[in-house]
């Protein structure tokens, strides 16, 4: 299987900008998620590499061949492409049976009836819908119709897949399932994958590489764990799980050791971090994501990144507690599996482990 390259894409639509000028790569046999808010251009892009969107400048590639280039006025069709799409919105067609729906492709590009069948029943099998076969989509559930646009979309053996967000329709269970069955079907057919989602657990459950996006560009790309434990900006480390930031300086650089000098309007002090990444005097975002802040009932002997705090608001979200924490003036978010034996309103302390401190800088 080939990888794809994006190179410089830009798609205007009139004054506004979808996508602003991406540049990645989809690694053969891999699945990148496009991961961000709506509207951030997920969708174009993907239109643009399937060839359902003529992009105003840039170069595509499928492994070594170009199936778009704007100076070169390259532009195959969507069915030259070999891609495989699974829509937003499924797009199963209404007046067609399972069979037909997923049979189309492979007729538009005229195949034998015998083959055509021999292809359909293997995709159906693959996804587990034999049984379904002769009824129209309105007669089979909203996962049922899932895996329909998804045999329909690998039916021909192409050679990418392209899927966007094609678990937003369904329940929460049925859609944290279908994720693995993605994946395991995905590693199966060891199809280059690009799946856009602005659903941050399903990127990181499915993806070898996660492609951040906001306002038409990647603003930032690695493994899952890359992105949740060193985002790079602001906007990663909100947009990727919960995160509390704290305004500040870098005061002093010891041996593997900083210390931000915090200066919230309700907060000051120092925050100890075993980043280093940043040099003395550079404003910095002190981040700590919730389940990094440790609640204590007592006063615990810790010599640094220790502090009383107000507990303001306690929910139990089955599972983990989910807590407003009031340190001086500023209110922070905590998260624990554990019970914290403390009522609303209680004097607690929290600490914060240096190595949990990341830092990001401000401008
Ligand atoms: N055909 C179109 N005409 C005009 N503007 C468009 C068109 N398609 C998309 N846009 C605009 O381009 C931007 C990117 O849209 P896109 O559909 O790519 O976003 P998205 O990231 O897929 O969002 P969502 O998560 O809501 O699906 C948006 O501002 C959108 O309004
Ligand atoms: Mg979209």
């Amino acid at each position: 299987m080939p990888d794809v390259k994006i190179e410089k894409l830009i798609k205007r639509f009139g004054d506004v900008i979808a996508v602003a000028g991406i540049d990645i790569t989809i690694p053969e046999g891999k699945i990148v998620t496009l991961l961000g808010p709506s509207g951030c251009g997920k969708t174009t892009t993907l239109r643009c590499v399937a060839g359902f969107e003529h992009a105003d400048e840039g170069r595509i590639w499928i492994g070594d061949h170009i199936i778009f280039d704007s100076t070169e006025k390259i532009s195959l069709s969507p069915q030259k492409r070999d891609m495989g799409m699974v829509f937003q919105s499924y797009a199963v067609w209404p007046h067609m049976t399972v069979y037909e729906n997923i049979a189309f492709p492979l007729k538009i590009r005229k195949m034998s009836r015998g083959e055509v069948d021999q292809r359909v029943e293997r995709a159906m099998n693959m996804v587990g819908i034999q049984a379904l076969k002769n009824r129209l989509p309105s007669a089979v559930s909203g996962g049922q119709q899932q895996r329909v646009a998804f045999a329909r979309a690998i039916v021909y053996d192409p050679t990418v897949l392209l899927l966007d967000e094609p678990l937003s329709n369904l329940d929460a269970k049925l859609r944290e399932r279908m994720r693995f069955e993605i994946l395991e079907l995905q590693r199966k057919l060891g199809i280059t994958t690009i799946y856009v989602t602005h659903d941050q657990e399903e990127a990181m459950v499915l993806s070898d590489e996660v492609m951040v996006m906001d306002n038409g560009l990647v603003i930032q790309s690695g493994n899952p764990e890359e992105i949740y434990f060193n985002p790079s900006n602001e906007f990663v480390a909100d947009f990727i799980g919960k995160i509390n930031f704290l305004v500040g300086t870098v005061h002093t650089l010891d041996e593997g050791m900083s210390v931000v000098n915090i200066q919230e309007e309700g907060l000051q002090g120092s925050m100890y971090t075993t980043r280093t990444d940043f040099p003395a005097g550079r404003r910095v975002l002190a981040s700590v994501r919730p389940e990094n802040i440790q609640i204590h009932t007592s006063k615990p002997d810790k010599e640094v990144n220790t502090w009383p705090a107000r507990l303001e608001r306690k929910n139990f979200l089955g599972g983990l507690f989910d807590m407003i924490v009031r340190v001086e003036d500023k209110e922070l978010r905590c998260r624990t599996p554990f019970v914290v034996e403390a009522d609303t309103g209680a004097t607690v302390y929290i600490h914060i482990q240096p190595k949990d401190v990341l830092l990001i800088g401000m401008n």
